[in-house]
């Protein structure tokens, strides 16, 4: 990292957006909401992998009820730095989460179609309740509306590195989020 804190992957230069500081703070303040609204109820957290990882162990560490946490994986668009708006299912949960309090962890929700395609698997399993939490919502690139009840940040249509988001698998274990420099 140089000092104007940029960095380049994969040809393309990146700047710092987002500190490891403001990020800490918010996903704890979404972890003690959490906390509040599902005390006494045992929610079961589903990462979706493998951008989420990352936030959702900080995430399950900032919530101090009892919960549990399942994953499973969609395929990603490769090294594009767009939507394909091509979803599939590549690992399902392992958890039973029929009659559960079920929230869903994504790292980003970008056009929306992966969070609406993992709200209607999840549908089908008929839990008692059903929440999305995202820490990232570029909210101009939405095509689909999915109800989000727990967002970090919402922000700029660009594309975003770090913090468990990739750009062609490289970049997810930078402790900030990084966001494309803009073409002049
Ligand atoms: P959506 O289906 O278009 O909402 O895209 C969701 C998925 O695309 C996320 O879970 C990420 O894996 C990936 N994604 C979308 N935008 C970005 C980005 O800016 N950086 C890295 N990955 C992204």
């Amino acid at each position: 990292m140089n000092e104007n804190q940029s960095l380049t992957l994969r040809g393309d230069t990146f700047r710092i957006y987002l500190d490891r500081k403001t990020i800490q703070e918010r996903v704890a303040e979404l972890g003690r909401m959490i906390s509040t609204d599902y005390d006494g109820r045992k929610p079961i957290l589903i990462g979706v992998l493998n951008g989420a990882f990352m936030f959702l162990a900080d995430l399950m560490r900032s919530i101090d009820i009892e919960c549990e946490v399942d994953f499973l994986k969609l395929s990603s668009y490769g090294v594009e730095k767009i939507s394909s708006g091509v979803v599939h299912e590549l690992k399902k949960i392992d958890a039973p989460i029929e009659g559960r309090h079920v929230i869903v962890v994504e790292d980003i929700v970008d056009t929306g179609l992966s969070m609406q395609f993992i709200m209607d698997i999840m549908k089908k399993y008929r839990p008692a309740s059903l929440s999305a939490a995202t820490l990232l919502h570029k909210t101009a690139a939405t095509r689909v509306e999915v109800p989000l009840q727990y967002v970090g940040f919402k922000i700029k249509n660009l594309f975003v590195i770090g913090y468990g988001l990739d750009y062609g698998q490289l970049g997810r274990n930078l402790p900030d989020i990084y966001i494309i420099e803009e073409e002049e």
